[in-house]
């Protein structure tokens, strides 16, 4: 069994997908630790700053490649990820794809909360920030929007999401 969550930045994947591996017992794989291992750095925003967006969408895809020998797991991917070249039909050929959805406002609203340097965000004002979620999740809508299962997030605890989703997990014999 492979969940694998995608959304925006800051919709909570990391959090939910969290959940649903402790309740299954499948191993938790993160995408952007993923990309940092295979560049030997320390963070995304490590690679943003010395290689640049395009080579860490590089990373990214071949963190996508390797995610292929897995048999179980609750993948959290990066908010681009689904969103350049064929990585969506990739990750849906690995498993059951979730879009974890929310609008622009709430995702505004948790990223401004949150402390996660996110090298695409980093700066912004709340205003500015708001447009910039409007305009980018208007673009990647359409990858997200592919996922087999979505589940609409705003104002939804994450461990009630997790519940949610529990009908999705194969227990173990
Ligand atoms: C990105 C989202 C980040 C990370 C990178 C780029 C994006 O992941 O992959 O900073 O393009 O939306 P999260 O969605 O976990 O923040």
């Amino acid at each position: 069994m492979i969940l694998v969550l995608v959304g925006f930045m800051g919709c909570g994947k990391s959090t939910v997908a969290r959940g649903l591996a402790e309740l299954s017992g499948a191993p938790l794989v993160d995408l952007d630790h993923r990309v940092c291992e295979l560049a030997g750095a320390e963070s995304v925003a490590e690679i943003f700053a010395t290689r640049g967006e395009e080579e860490f969408r590089k990373l990214e895809r071949q963190a996508i490649d390797s995610l292929a020998s897995l048999e179980e797991a609750i993948v959290a991917t990066g908010g681009g990820a689904p969103c350049v070249g064929d990585n969506m039909e990739r990750l849906m050929a690995l498993g059951t794809t979730i879009y974890l959805k929310m609008t622009p406002r709430a995702l505004r609203d948790r990223l401004l909360r949150v402390r996660v340097v996110r090298p695409k965000i980093v700066g912004m004002g709340p205003e500015e920030l708001l447009e910039y979620v409007t305009r980018l999740l208007a673009e990647r809508e359409p990858y997200y929007s592919r996922a087999r299962v979505v589940v609409d997030c705003d104002g939804i605890p994450s461990r009630v999401i997790v519940s949610r989703l529990k009908y999705l997990l194969k227990k173990r014999p």
